[in-house]
């Protein structure tokens, strides 16, 4: 898996399939242990995700780092964040639907190498590809959806709580509807389980 993990993320570091790579400073991958049995997907990389090569290491990745903590997952341990698209769209812009398509195959091959039990779309944009189109986040998150043998579920996108605090306990209950799904099916992520 290692060999195919790096091979893919070379090749998606010299991605051209579509014009975000022009104005990129670094494409990014992902972040996270891709043995894990939990996936995070946001939307795209903003400003310090874009200079960093990170995903979500501005005040939405803090705020994100600590609802983890508080339901006792780690991102480099018990987790593999990543986006629906790898390169920052210009003014954090939504990506357009032909950037979101032209980058799907990346995504596509982190999941079939990973093999998560369960993935977390972080916001509207990232629910509304992978969960379903008509995807209503503001009703809709924190709901099981079953997909084949995986998981879905979406939360509020931290942007959004930082935005509009008064929304996080609602995201909260999120989190702990998670911690519990992995503590009832014995999941890595489950504390003494990893
Ligand atoms: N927002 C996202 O959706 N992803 C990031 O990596 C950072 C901010």
């Amino acid at each position: 898996m290692i060999e195919q993990w790096n091979e893919l993320e070379n090749a998606c570091k010299n991605c051209h399939k579509c014009g975000l790579c022009e104005t990129r400073h670094h494409v990014v991958f992902g972040v996270g242990n891709p043995q894990a049995d939990i996936m995070f997907i946001g939307e795209g990389p903003g400003e310090n995700e874009d200079l960093q090569g990170e995903p979500f290491v501005g005040r939405g990745g803090q705020l994100l780092d600590k609802m983890l903590a508080a339901v006792d997952l780690d991102r480099n341990r018990d987790i593999y964040i990543t986006n629906i698209v790898k390169c920052r769209p210009p003014q954090n812009r939504d990506p357009r639907p032909e950037e979101q398509e032209a980058c799907m195959n990346w995504l596509r091959s982190q999941v079939t190498l990973i093999r998560p039990k369960i993935i977390v779309c972080l916001g509207r944009i990232a629910a509304m590809k992978l969960i379903k189109p008509d995807m209503k986040i503001t009703k809709e998150h924190g709901q099981f959806f079953k997909k084949g043998n995986l998981i879905m579920m979406a939360t509020l996108h931290p942007a959004a709580l930082l935005r509009n605090p008064s929304a996080k306990p609602g995201a909260f209950e999120d989190f702990l509807k998670l911690r519990k799904f992995l503590d009832e099916n014995y999941l890595a992520g489950t504390p003494g389980n990893s």
